[in-house]
């Protein structure tokens, strides 16, 4: 079975499989572990294995090689991207920046190495208010490249000198306030899970900061936010407004709980691109190993170490 020579071809060449949430379920089972970013990022960070196989999008193997970078590092396809990440250029970045001088910039892990060398702050969904939070009140802040995400955090710290990028991910953007009213007018006890990237936040984030949007219990996460949250929580119903890919996990995690997408058609084709055959082939070949310029990644590095370092 592909599985097993999977397992073999991982002891002998000494791999660690590390995939995200969204992935297809035959991959998460190979995986030796599976979380959000920031999660992966960390697990990078102190693996003692010699080659990490990343099953996840383009700028989270980066990440990887970033933080690790005497460790090989594979991703099973090279074209998984993001479309979050592609929503602002180097040139973009550093036309903002000149007309800002003196402000800090602040991206979200959604980004491609050169953008993150020319960031102060890397964040994740877990930590991005925790970040905003520890620059002091009089410095401006350029916030990238994420406007949903950057509206909760100013909404959460009630920063007014936050300028936020226009960008958005397609598949979280694309959960609007319309899907997640129809699934919560019919399920009155079912707890509201939202991804702060999705679109649905901003106008339900008044309703959201009071805890509530209608009778239901609402939460903003990041995806191991979520996790965590199912498992402690006493409700036996969620609504969960993120990639469908995530479901798999809760399911297997907490078999007597039930949980519904805010959206089913919440699919990231990028994430989906890694299958098991595909595992296999890059263990097999040691293929595709990710490189980041050295100049690039010894300055990128210093945002994603700021960010591992707020929790
Ligand atoms: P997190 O796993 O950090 O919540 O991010 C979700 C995401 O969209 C990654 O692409
Ligand atoms: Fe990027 Fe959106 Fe896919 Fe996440 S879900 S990898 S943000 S396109």
């Amino acid at each position: 079975m592909l599985k097993d020579k999977i397992e073999d071809l991982k002891k002998e060449k000494d791999v660690v499989i590390l995939a995200h949430n969204y992935q297809i379920p035959e991959v998460q089972d190979v995986a030796d572990f599976v979380g959000d970013s920031l999660g992966l990022a960390r697990q990078a960070a102190k693996t003692p294995h010699k080659i990490i196989l990343f099953c996840g999008v383009h700028f989270m193997a980066e990440t990887a090689a970033i933080i690790s970078p005497e460790k090989k590092v594979l991703i099973p396809d090279i074209a998984a991207g993001c479309s979050l990440s592609d929503s602002i250029t180097l040139e973009q970045l550093k036309q903002w920046k000149k007309e800002h001088p003196s402000a800090i910039t602040i991206g979200y892990v959604n980004t491609t190495a050169e953008i993150k060398s020319e960031l102060d702050y890397c964040c994740t969904s877990s930590n991005a208010v925790n970040v905003v939070k520890a620059i002091p009140d009089d410095k401006e802040i350029l916030f990238l490249p994420d406007m949903f995400l950057g509206s909760y955090v100013a909404k959460m710290t009630g920063r007014k000198n936050m300028l936020i990028w226009a960008g958005e991910c397609h598949v979280h953007a694309g959960i609007t306030p319309e899907n997640v009213k129809e699934k919560l007018n019919s399920l009155a006890h079912a707890e509201f899970l939202i991804h702060p990237e999705c679109s649905c936040t901003t106008p339900m984030m008044y309703d959201v900061a009071n805890g509530s949007y209608n009778s239901n219990q609402v939460q903003i996460l990041s995806t191991e936010g979520m996790m965590n949250h199912v498992k402690n929580s006493k409700s036996n119903e969620f609504v969960v407004a993120t990639e469908t890919g995530i479901l798999y996990r809760m399911k297997q995690q907490n078999p007597t709980k039930k949980f519904i997408p805010a959206s089913e058609n919440a699919e990231c084709e990028y994430m989906k691109m890694i299958t098991l055959d595909k595992v296999y082939n890059s263990l097999l070949n040691e293929t595709t190993v990710i490189t980041v310029p050295k100049e690039i990644a010894d300055k990128a590095r210093l945002a994603i170490e700021r960010m591992l370092e707020i929790s």
